[in-house]
């Protein structure tokens, strides 16, 4: 059984390899360095591996520092070499998942990631898929590909699934520190990938199968995108009451049990909740069932950044008798949440788009993101403007799309002519309020 491995894991002399060095691969290196495992790390960008074989972090919130230690350490190194897999003996994947253009499961990339996998796979290794992905992936996509290679599960190698719940930007919590759930295909599985993560994570939740697991991720995402679509859709309805839905939702808040605050915004982004509820959908149609609340809150989110465009006409209409043809336009933010670097499935882009359409001429400022790149559904080719006064006064409107904590909300008010703020951000705004609208 998975007692050798498991010894092995203990005494500190197992290699761990990480497959795909992003937003959730890198910092779970770290994790595993710093607990004074080796790790060796994986990825088909030779870019990235070269950045980090130099000391140099590509994620904003991995401080550069923090990738030097690692090298320096001598616990680190990282290859585009699928054959070193063979010196692994705990596999950790965590490539992308994201959705076709027809809004379903592309799995190509876990798929790729286990042929390569299953080509070196040898007797006593921990396989663990860490992606976000529908109940029953482990099981029907993953197994049969690695067992291609001849080998058993739960016998020679094994199996699990152990779900990211990574949060860029977030302070009081870490990778160290936030419990991960961890399903095993067997008991021998389920061992073996709990003494891989005890080795550097502080509390680790086993359950019974890597289908629990698989489902515990998406239940969470589902629920966050569900109540985002609820609070979206009230905020839409009360203000044509004209009754402040983050007033609403603080005094809410001071309710002490049975009420979990979500805020409003531009729309949903982020490479989680407006794609993982879609993976569950996806799925449920092959039992006969429909997930209606997740159909249904990904109508209301998807319909925000309309809304917010709406209410840019109407304040422009009202305040200055002009159209947004013609208008000129400044986006805040361009990352798809506060104080991070990332713009997958941001709203701003959307944003941005529908403005041009219109007729607008947009700019943009963000301070984490200085120019756009190509992407997948855009290619903004834009540049960061800088914000003086002179710059904001310029603007026919101002739309705050992302609350970055370095922007100064004062200053931005104080030069803007006409503020349209998508996350509440100028609350604490003293002077000048008449100039903002709420979207
Ligand atoms: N970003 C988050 O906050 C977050 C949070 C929780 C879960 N997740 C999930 O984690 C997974 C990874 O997301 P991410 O944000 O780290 O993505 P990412 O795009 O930042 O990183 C993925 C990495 O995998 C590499 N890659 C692609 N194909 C590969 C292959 N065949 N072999 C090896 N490497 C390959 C890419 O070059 C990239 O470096 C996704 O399933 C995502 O849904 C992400």
């Amino acid at each position: 059984m998975s007692e050798k491995l498991i010894e092995k894991i203990k005494k500190q002399k197992a290699v761990i390899g990480v497959i795909g060095l992003g937003y959730v691969g890198l910092p779970l290196v770290r994790e595993f360095t710093s607990s004074g495992m080796n790790v060796i790390g994986f990825d088909v960008d030779q870019s990235k591996v070269d950045a980090l074989l130099s000391g140099q972090s590509y994620i904003e919130h991995i401080p550069s520092a923090a990738v030097k230690e690692m090298i320096e350490s001598e616990l680190f190194d990282a290859t585009i070499d699928f054959d070193r897999l063979k010196e692994v003996d705990c596999i950790l994947i965590c490539v992308p998942t994201p959705l076709t253009k027809m809004r379903e499961p592309d799995m190509s990339y876990v798929e790729k990631t286990a042929e390569s996998i299953s080509k070196r796979l040898h007797k006593g290794q921990l396989v663990v898929l860490e992606s976000t992905t529908y109940p029953g992936t482990s099981r029907e996509v993953m197994l049969p590909i690695l067992e291609k290679s001849g080998l058993e599960v739960g016998k020679d190698f094994y199996l699990a699934y152990s779900p990211e719940r990574e949060d860029p930007g977030r302070k009081d919590y870490t990778t160290k520190t936030i419990p991960k759930v961890v399903g095993g295909y067997d008991v021998a599985s389920r061992k073996a990938a709990v003494a891989c993560y005890e080795s550097a994570i502080e509390t680790v939740v086993p359950v019974s199968s890597c289908e629990a697991a698989e489902a515990s991720k998406i239940l969470e995402n589902t629920y966050r995108c569900v109540n985002i679509a609820l609070v979206n859709e009230l905020k839409v309805l009360l203000t044509r009451m004209d009754i402040d839905v983050w007033e609403v939702i603080r005094a809410a808040s001071t309710k002490p049990f049975g009420f979990t605050p979500f805020y409003p915004g531009p729309g949903l982004g982020g490479h989680c909740i407006p794609i993982d509820p879609f993976y569950l959908s996806w799925k449920a149609r092959e039992y006969g069932l429909s997930t209606r609340f997740i159909e249904l809150a990904g109508e209301v989110n998807v319909s925000m950044p309309r809304h917010v465009i709406n209410m840019v006409m109407e304040a422009l209409n009202d305040r200055f008798a002009k159209a947004i043809k013609g208008s000129k336009i400044l986006v805040l933010g361009l990352a798809y949440k506060k104080d991070v670097d990332d713009v997958r499935e941001s709203p701003s882009l959307e944003i941005i788009e529908l403005l041009k359409e219109h007729g607008a001429k947009v700019d943009y400022n963000d301070p984490h993101v200085p120019q756009t790149h190509r992407m997948r559904e855009y290619n903004l080719k834009m540049k960061s403007k800088k914000l003086t006064p002179k710059a904001l006064a310029s603007y026919d409107a101002v739309l705050i799309s992302t609350d970055h904590t370095a922007y100064d909300y004062q200053f931005i008010v104080d030069n803007a002519q006409l503020v349209i703020d998508t996350r509440n951000a100028t609350k604490n705004v003293k002077r000048g309020r008449k100039k903002i609208v709420k979207a």
